[in-house]
C-alpha cells in the first residue's frame, strides 16, 4: 500500500499544529503482521513525544515498514525510498527509518543503495526503536539494528491501533515450514508462541477499550503451542479466546491446510465468537507442484479437509491463496489448478505471480516460467474465480446479513461499511441511526465480485 496509515489518534488540524511538537508518519507494505508491527513502532514514537501526521512534509520522522515476499513489493519500496531523498535536502533534521522484512534481508545494503536512510530495524528488533533513536541522536550516524535471531519472546511495547473496532493480536511469530518459494522463514525466524495468559489479557483489555473484533495473527496459527508444551495447542487457545467476555468476534490468520485438524474445526463449530470463515491457502491445484513447493499435503487431502469443514459448518466461507507460474508449472499442471478452483468453488482467491526470491530453493529450480506466460495464467485464473465469487455472492441477493458497522466506506462518506462473520464486505447508504461498532442488519440488493450492497433494515 502507498497510502499513509490511519492510527487511532486524533490528527491535529493544520491551524492547531504546535510548532514545538515533532511529527511522524508511516508507510506500511505487506501482511497484517507487518501492519501490526507498525502499530508497535508508532506506539513507541508516541511514547517519546512524537505525534502522528498524514503529511510527509511536516514529518520529522518517516518510517517505512517493508515487505519482501515478492519482488514487486521490493521494487515499489525502493522507489519510495528514492522519492524521500529530496525531503532530506529540504529538512536536514528529518530521520528516515526502514523496518520490516526487507530491512531484515538487505541489512546494511540499504545504506549503500540509499545513504539518506538513517535507521534500519530488523523484524526481531521492533521493540528497540526508542534505543535506536537515542543512539542515532548521539552518533548522528547510520544505526543498524538487525539481529539474526529473535529473542524467545518479543517484549511488550506501547501500541497505537489503526482502527477502533477491529484489532490485531499476534499469537506467534516466525515459520518453520520452508515452503520452497517463500522467504518468510528466513526473515521472520523460527516459530515462537506467545504465552496464552498474555494473549488473553491483551484481548480482554482491547474489549474494555471498545474493540469488538480481534484477529489472531501468526504466519501459521495452527502451529500455536508446538514450540512449547506450556499452553496447549491452537484449538485450546481458540477455546480460551472464545471465553473472553469483552469482545464479540474472533478471526485468525493464516492457517496452513496441513495443520488445521478436527479439533480446530470442532472448536469453531462449538464456539460463540469464532468466525465461520476459513482462509486456507492451497497455493496450487497440482500434486506435482504442491510437492515441489514442499507444502506437505495433496489435493485429495485438501478436498477431504474442505468436505469436513463444509459438513460441520455448511454456511462457512472459504478463501485461498494461489501462486501461478511456479517453476516447472506446465500448461497441463496449470490446467489442474483451474479445474481445482472450479471444483472447490472458493468464495475468493488471492492470486499471485510466482516471484523468484534469492536464497529460497525454488529460485534455483529449473524451468522457470516466463513472465508473459505467468501473466496470462493469472488472468485466466482471475476470470474463473471472479465468475465463481460473483455467483456465490449473488446467492445473498434478497437475503438479510448481519455486520458490525466499521465506519464510512473508503470512497464515499455517506456510505457505511461492515463485514459479516464470513468476511463478506457489505456497503449500504448511511441512515444516521447506525453506530460504529454496533451490529446492523442489511438486506442485500446488489451482489458484486468482491462486495455486497444493500439497505439497512430498521
Ligand atoms: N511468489 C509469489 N507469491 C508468494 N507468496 C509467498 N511467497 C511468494 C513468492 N515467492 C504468496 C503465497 C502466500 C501469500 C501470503 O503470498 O501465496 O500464501
Ligand atoms: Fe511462507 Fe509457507 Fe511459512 Fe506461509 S507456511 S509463511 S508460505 S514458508
Amino acid at each position: 500500500m502507498s497510502k499513509p496509515d490511519q492510527y487511532n489518534v486524533e490528527v491535529t488540524s493544520n491551524d492547531m499544529k504546535d510548532s514545538n511538537v515533532k511529527y511522524f508518519t508511516t508507510y506500511t507494505y505487506g501482511c497484517q503482521m507487518n501492519h501490526h508491527d507498525s502499530e508497535r513502532l508508532a506506539g513507541q514514537l508516541k511514547s517519546i513525544g512524537y505525534e502522528y501526521t498524514e503529511s510527509l512534509e511536516e514529518a520529522s520522522f518517516i518510517l517505512i515498514n517493508t515487505c519482501c515476499v515478492r519482488e514487486s513489493a521490493e521494487k515499489k519500496i525502493y522507489g519510495k525510498i528514492g522519492e524521500l531523498k529530496n525531503l532530506k535536502v529540504s529538512n536536514p533534521n528529518l530521520i528516515i527509518a526502514i523496518a520490516g522484512c526487507m530491512a531484515q534481508k538487505d541489512k546494511e545494503k540499504i545504506f549503500k543503495k540509499a545513504p539518506h536512510i538513517d535507521l534500519i530495524i530488523g523484524t526481531h528488533n521492533v521493540h528497540q526503536l526508542v534505543e535506536v533513536i537515542k543512539e542515532f541522536e548521539e552518533s548522528k550516524d547510520h544505526v543498524l539494528a538487525v539481529w539474526d535471531q529473535a529473542e524467545r519472546l518479543a517484549p511488550d511495547v506501547p501500541t497505537i491501533r489503526r482502527g477502533k473496532i477491529s484489532a490485531w493480536v499476534p499469537i506467534m511469530y516466525g515459520c518453520n515450514n520452508f515452503c520452497t518459494y517463500c522467504i518468510v522463514p528466513y526473515v521472520r525466524g523460527r516459530e515462537r508462541s506467545r504465552p496464552l495468559p498474555d494473549i488473553i489479557e491483551e484481548i480482554h483489555q482491547l474489549g474494555l477499550d471498545g474493540f469488538k473484533e480481534i484477529t489472531l495473527l501468526g504466519q501459521n496459527v495452527n502451529s500455536y503451542g508446538n514450540d512449547t508444551n506450556e499452553y496447549g495447542d491452537f484449538a485450546d487457545l481458540l477455546k480460551a479466546v472464545d471465553q473472553v467476555e469483552t469482545i464479540e468476534r474472533v478471526r485468525y490468520m493464516t492457517s496452513h491446510p496441513r495443520d488445521i485438524n478436527d479439533k480446530v474445526i470442532d472448536t469453531i463449530l462449538n464456539s460463540k465468537k469464532i468466525c465461520d470463515h476459513f482462509h486456507l491457502p492451497v497455493q496450487s491445484g497440482s500434486d506435482t507442484i504442491l510437492k515441489m513447493m514442499n507444502r506437505g499435503y495433496t489435493t485429495d487431502y485438501y478436498r477431504e479437509l474442505v468436505r469436513k469443514i463444509r459438513k460441520a459448518i455448511p454456511h462457512a466461507s472459504l478463501t485461498t491463496d494461489i501462486i501461478v507460474g511456479f517453476p516447472g508449472e506446465t500448461d497441463e499442471l496449470f490446467q489442474e489448478t483451474l479445474e481445482f478452483l472450479k471444483e472447490i468453488r472458493f468464495d475468493a482467491s488471492y492470486t499471485f505471480l510466482y516471484s523468484k526470491r534469492s536464497g529460497t530453493p525454488a529460485a534455483a529450480m529449473a524451468d522457470q516460467v516466463p513472465l508473459a506466460v505467468k501473466k496470462e495464467r493469472l488472468q485466466k485464473l482471475m476470470d474463473v474465480q471472479n465468475d465463481i465469487s460473483l455467483e456465490i455472492n449473488q446467492q445473498f441477493t434478497d437475503t438479510a446479513v448481519t455486520v458490525i458497522v466499521e465506519g464510512p466506506s473508503q470512497r464515499d462518506e455517506n456510505r457505511l461499511m461492515g463485514r459479516t462473520t464470513t468476511n463478506k464486505i457489505v456497503l449500504w447508504d448511511k441512515q444516521g441511526t447506525e453506530e460504529v461498532g454496533q451490529l446492523a442488519n442489511i438486506k442485500i440488493t446488489t451482489a458484486q465480485t468482491w462486495i455486497l450492497k444493500g439497505d439497512l433494515i430498521d
